[in-house]
């Protein structure tokens, strides 16, 4: 079907005294004696195009006036009467593609996103999905550009695997055999299966990924990792985007550059191209958006340890709802204390205590510490979770045993260190975290098209 995407009629003046079609679904419209108006969204634009219906020319227009109808236009492109830098539609034919009866739920202008989540397969339709979803997608194009133009090799890593990259055992099972009482042990079990041995759904595309390093120099992973926690939060999701650089020759202060970098050039690139998106999401989500993100961009990030950071949450005089104490992992209510009031940016917090660190984070001189760092946001907490990497193999053998990790799954990683091994660093960036942060949307839950929840997948 021949037709003109909305945004283009809207992108320059070229299209005025044009005769053109655009297809799309009634999003408003309004009926009086002689004429009648609607908004056409074709999804191409945050904003409606205003299609303008002479009932001399065109009668009994009721069908075309139904909120959520699908229709193809034809018509000229004149100037608005109302608003002179906005173009509209003087239709001369209207065909109604797919009818919309009154039951379509999104009849009202405004409805909470609590609702919105229970209708999935609509909620993409109203505006704040509509520039969610733009969002996404010229972030995910953006940072395949900055790697593209870096020298990165973008890897494919496998999502089923034999290995628990974060050691944590939040992974989903892969299996073909389903309910049976026929195995007396869950090696037989796991024997019997399709791989013949136990497998998951990978939560992290790293182990492979440095695989790929040791051959490639610079690479990076983006896909989806799946993680099986129970934790019902406004940030957790059991499928989540993941975008994993893995770099050789990178220790700790170069891997935390090239994290600070990759998240100016996202900031910048969605300024400079999503202004629409942002001054809607300033506006409804989170008031001086813009500003935020323009001073994030031009300033530097704060750095600063773990030790350093447990110190001033116990200064602090607030009262948390979990302790503060060193060694203990943080928790969201901590890591937004760190980056909204003590630091009022984002922080990346380094040297982390091991023992709450995973198994391949490289060992510091002092015995106790891990050269780690999380990047910490203000809104939202940890968006990227970071490290250099044990390269010595006599090290990561201790840390692997001291977790009563089975070395057997983990011969291919291992053997990197045996090897021609280099010191290499990589960090993990959640998609949706930093979408969170972009746009000022607090749930996770609505910046993905399914979120799937513990207890919920629809
Ligand atoms: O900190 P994490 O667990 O680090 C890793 O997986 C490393 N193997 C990454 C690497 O070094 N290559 O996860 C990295 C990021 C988190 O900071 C967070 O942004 C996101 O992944 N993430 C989640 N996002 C949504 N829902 C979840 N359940 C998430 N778990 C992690
Ligand atoms: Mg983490």
């Amino acid at each position: 079907m021949k037709h003109t995407d909305i945004i283009e009629i809207f992108k320059d003046g070229s299209y005025i005294d044009k005769s053109v079609t655009v297809c799309g679904w009634v999003r408003t419209s309004r009926d009086s004696k002689n004429m009648a108006f609607l908004e056409l969204n074709d999804g191409t634009s945050l904003k409606h195009l205003q299609i303008v219906i002479d009932k001399a020319v065109i009668s009994d227009p009721s069908e075309y006036l139904k909120l959520g109808a699908s229709l193809k236009v034809c018509g000229t492109v004149v100037k608005s009467v109302v608003a002179k830098d906005n173009v509209e539609i003087n239709a001369t034919e209207i065909t109604v593609l797919g009818v919309c009866p009154a039951e379509y739920p999104l009849q009202k202008k405004r409805h909470t996103l609590e609702y919105l989540r229970t209708i999935p397969a609509l909620r993409v339709r109203t505006n704040t999905f509509n520039a969610v979803f733009r969002v996404r997608s010229v972030i995910s194009a953006c940072i395949h550009e900055f790697f593209q133009s870096r020298n990165y090799c973008y890897i494919h890593t496998p999502l089923i695997t034999a290995s628990d990259c974060e050691g944590a055992g939040e992974m989903f099972k892969v299996t073909t055999i389903g309910y049976s009482n026929e195995y007396k042990t869950e090696d037989e079990y796991n024997e019997n299966d399709f791989f013949g041995r136990r497998a998951a759904l990978s939560v992290s595309g790293q182990l492979e990924g440095e695989v790929a390093a040791m051959a490639f120099g610079k690479i990076y992973t983006f896909g989806p990792s799946f993680r099986a926690e129970k934790s019902n939060t406004p940030r957790h999701v059991a499928e989540f985007w993941h975008v994993e650089p893995e770099v050789a020759f990178a220790e700790l202060p170069d891997i935390i550059e090239i994290a600070e970098d990759l998240i100016k050039h996202i900031i910048n690139t969605v300024l400079d191209k999503c202004s629409e998106e942002l001054k809607f999401f300033d506006a409804h989500f989170e008031k001086g958006l813009i500003e935020k993100l323009k001073s994030v961009a031009e300033n530097d990030f704060a750095v600063m340890t773990y030790t350093e950071a447990i110190e001033k949450l116990k200064q602090s005089g607030e009262k948390f709802q979990y302790p503060v104490e060193w060694g203990l992992d943080l928790m969201t209510e901590h890591e937004r204390y760190i980056s909204e009031v003590i630091c009022k940016k984002p922080v990346f917090l380094t040297d982390y205590p091991k023992e709450i660190k995973s198994f391949y984070m490289k060992q510091n001189p002092d015995g106790k510490t891990v050269a780690a760092t999380d990047l910490l946001v203000p809104g939202v907490g940890e968006i990227i979770g970071c490290s250099e990497r044990e390269a010595d193999l006599d090290k990561l053998l201790e840390a692997m045993k001291i977790r009563g990790m089975n070395l057997e799954d983990y011969n291919d990683y291992l053997s990197l260190r045996k090897f021609g091994s280099v010191p290499h660093s990589g960090f993990g960036l959640g998609l949706e975290r930093i979408i969170m942060y972009v746009t000022g949307i607090q749930n996770i839950r609505d910046v993905i098209l399914y979120p799937r929840t513990v207890g919920s997948i629809s």
